[in-house]
């Protein structure tokens, strides 16, 4: 090895082009051909193919690395040299070669390049997100949850977090994780901060938090986690039409972020890149009465299967048929109250229906986004959680917002992994979060 070799990670490989780097990963894939060896190197950041020709390496390295397990640790040192046909745009000519861990040969690395079930890969997830395409959604994951911070921390709001451990429900009752609290007192794990910043932004204008949240989802879906990440904005002073906007804005911010920063590791996971160069404001505005017209007439054409009542939430396939309609998230409006949360605003034109939104993302990912408009009248809200059978003991802080100088105001939240989903073109959630937390699975 030369003496001054400079250590670079593969993502950073453009800025050496022509230099010898030494480079810190694993062994992903080893090729041979005769006389010639084709690695794949790791690093975290992206994978590198290396030439090995027999002549041009000391023979020691050679015999190394022509029997080197998969995913053993290693440092590599090569010459850095451009190919328009490798992934990363480059390869290495292989100078040098230091093993830190040799999997053993009784214990290979279980996860074959090859494709292994769904229930084998979840039970080896510490080991599966090490796959480019594990990591690449990892990497966007990181992105996005940075986009989803920097675009309220760059607009005004303040980030104050909610508690983890409540004394009752945000988001109804049967969805929640119980635990003890010392002696006699039951504590759950929040469902949403919700209710919490809209204390904090009667304090400072405008908040959000960005946290674990928790739902004992007993449903099987694509889309449902029992602990997932959401990012929650709460607004005072501001109206449906408000939240629509800063939606709108919002999600754009988000998606132009990902592109800028990951368009190798959208290739890496399939991702057809122009599906999110439309995603920008402004986004269709729908209301829950048209799209229930939309749906009645899709299903009197045969293109949804069962006819959608009125009054009724949005099944899985209404969704995906609406969404489809737009090239870029619709925002489904004023649904019925009565089959929403007790927190939100009736529709002073309509009061049987809510100032709510669901964003629902395209290509048939569903509701990304919740939010309202909340109530802001101290009588109504009391009256609403009676109606809804809820300890008034228990929500009398809450109803407190009301009584100290109330103001029209609204936010909604966003689950991360559905975002990361869609954004990543993913079949399930399980493969958006590096441990996924289900109904049937809480290993590793
Ligand atoms: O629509 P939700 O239930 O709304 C609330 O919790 C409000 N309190 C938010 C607010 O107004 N501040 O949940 C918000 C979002 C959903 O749109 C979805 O993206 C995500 O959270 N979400 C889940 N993601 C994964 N697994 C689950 N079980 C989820 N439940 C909700
Ligand atoms: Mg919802």
């Amino acid at each position: 090895m030369s003496e001054a070799v400079i250590t670079a990670r593969i993502s950073e490989l453009a800025a050496h082009e022509g230099q010898s780097v030494t480079l810190k990963g694993w062994l992903y894939n080893l090729r041979a051909s005769g006389k010639l060896l084709f690695p794949i190197f790791r690093d975290g950041t992206g994978t590198i193919q290396g030439i090995v020709p027999k002549a041009a390496v000391p023979e020691e390295l050679f015999e190394t690395l022509k029997t080197l397990t998969l995913e053993s640790s290693l440092e590599v040192t090569g010459k850095v040299r451009a190919d328009a046909r490798a992934p990363s745009g480059f390869e290495l000519d292989v100078e040098g070669l230091k093993v830190i861990q040799r999997v053993p040969d009784e214990t290979p690395f279980p996860i074959q390049l090859k494709e292994a079930g769904v229930d084998f890969l979840m039970e080896h997830r510490h080991l599966w997100i090490r796959t480019p395409r594990q990591s690449a959604i990892l990497r966007v994951r990181a992105t996005i949850m940075r986009a989803a911070a920097q675009y309220f921390d760059d607009n005004g709001f303040v980030r104050t977090d909610p508690p983890i451990l409540t004394p009752n429900a945000c988001e109804g009752t049967s969805e929640l994780f119980e635990m003890d609290y010392f002696d006699d007192d039951k504590a759950y794990l929040t469902q949403s901060g919700q209710l919490y910043i809209e204390a904090t932004a009667l304090a400072l204008g405008k908040v959000y938090s960005f946290g674990p949240t928790f739902r004992a989802e007993k449903s099987k879906t694509r889309r449902h986690l029992t602990e997932f990440w959401m990012v929650e904005p709460e607004l005072a002073f501001a109206t449906l039409d408000d939240l629509l906007v800063l939606a709108e804005n919002y999600l754009s911010f988000i998606v132009a972020a990902v592109l800028e920063k990951h368009q190798a590791d959208l290739k890496v996971i399939g991702k057809d890149v122009s599906k999110l160069e439309t995603i920008k404001a402004p986004f269709p505005r729908l209301s829950y009465d048209d799209a229930h017209k939309m749906l009645v007439e899709a299903h009197a054409k045969g293109l949804v299967e069962t006819l959608h009542k009125d009054g009724d939430d949005f099944g899985s396939p209404d969704e995906t048929y609406i969404s489809n309609q737009f090239d870029r998230p619709v925002m489904v409006h004023r649904y019925p109250s009565a089959m929403k949360a007790f927190y939100m605003q009736p529709d002073p034109e309509d009061p049987t229906k809510a100032l709510c939104v669901d964003v629902l993302a395209p290509e048939g990912y569903g509701e990304i986004i919740g939010g309202s408009q909340r109530v802001d009248d101290y009588d109504l809200l009391k009256s609403r959680i009676e109606h809804h059978g809820l300890p008034l003991d228990a929500f009398q802080w809450y109803l407190d917002l009301r009584k100290y100088g109330s103001v029209p105001h609204g936010g909604f939240g966003m689950g991360i992994e559905r975002v990361v989903a869609w954004i990543c073109g993913l079949d399930h959630v399980r493969e958006t979060i590096p441990f996924a937390r289900t109904l049937n699975r809480i290993y590793p």
